[in-house]
């Protein structure tokens, strides 16, 4: 039998059909009580609907192609488990925007415009690689939020965090689907390396446009203070994106596979919380 599959045999990859209850918090600046924090993470839930489909989309094409089972079985869980996030985060946008007076059409505008031309200018197999890196993105960014040491999320609303931790774990459960599936389908080193730079551009100014967005909305738009906390939180030491450069770079190794980062304690952990329904 071809072994395609490199996720370890000690994890499921678990599609949870979970809701969330969060209305109340996202009339709120639900993190820290600070505007441009709860943008960042707002402007990045506004990207998953539809980026989460490309993803599924782009896996899909090539799952004809595999022949371990095992492999078979984990994009089955991987698409389950996006499949949910994007009903999730739909609604949470949706809800967000009307509470807030945010502008859905305009926000999510952008990037339909970036996978109309990705889909029009680039082959399913390039697809398949800035898939692959956006999950690289993702999963480290859930294993920054579940990791022992980082007290940020202990800042969120209660609702806010349970609904960013389920995420965070399933991101982690799934994060070598996509680059299984493209070592798998014989996709290149090169394409794969410069995927992650084009995706980083991409979704950085995205989320930058949809924070400039709220912030306007809010009426924080020129409170310079809440801007330079806002790139102290994301880049000076301790900062968020600050945090994930070793993790981040690490996917520009040759031998460089998702699962080489054991975050097995990490989902452990999480799934002890999980005792409790979160709703
Ligand atoms: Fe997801
Ligand atoms: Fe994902």
């Amino acid at each position: 039998m071809i072994k395609q599959s490199n996720t370890p045999a000690y994890v499921t990859i678990e599609p949870r059909n979970r809701h969330h209850e969060i209305s109340d918090a996202l009339s709120t600046d639900w993190l820290d009580n600070h505007a441009f924090k709860t943008a960042w993470f707002n402007s990045m839930s506004i990207t998953f609907p539809l980026g989460e489909k490309f993803f599924v989309d782009s896996v899909r094409h090539f799952a004809g192609q595999i022949e371990d089972p095992k492999l078979q079985e984990e994009i089955k869980g991987f698409c389950g488990q996006e499949g949910f996030h994007r009903r999730e985060h739909d609604l949470y946008n949706k809800t967000l925007c009307y509470l807030r007076g945010y502008d859905l059409d305009y926000l999510e505008g952008r990037l339909a415009k970036n996978i109309a031309m990705s889909k029009a200018h680039y082959s399913p197999i390039q697809h398949l690689a800035f898939t692959a890196a956006l999950e690289h993105i993702t999963a480290i960014m859930g294993e920054s939020a579940l990791a022992d040491n980082d007290p940020m999320m202990n800042e969120a609303d209660p609702a806010m965090k349970a609904l960013w931790d389920w995420h965070a774990a399933e991101e982690m459960e799934h994060k070598a689907v996509a680059f299984d599936v493209y070592r798998a389908v014989g996709g290149t080193e090169k394409m794969r390396k410069r995927a992650l730079r084009q995706a980083t551009f991409f979704l950085i100014v995205d989320v930058i446009v949809g924070i400039t967005h709220m912030l306007r909305k809010d009426k924080k738009i020129w409170d310079l203070r809440l801007w330079g906390q806002g790139w102290k939180f994301l880049l000076f030491k301790g900062g968020i994106l600050r945090r994930l450069w070793p993790a981040y770079k690490a996917y520009f190794q040759d031998d460089f596979h998702p699962w080489q980062r054991d975050t097995k304690h990490l989902l452990n952990n999480w799934k002890e919380t999980q005792l409790i329904p979160t709703s």
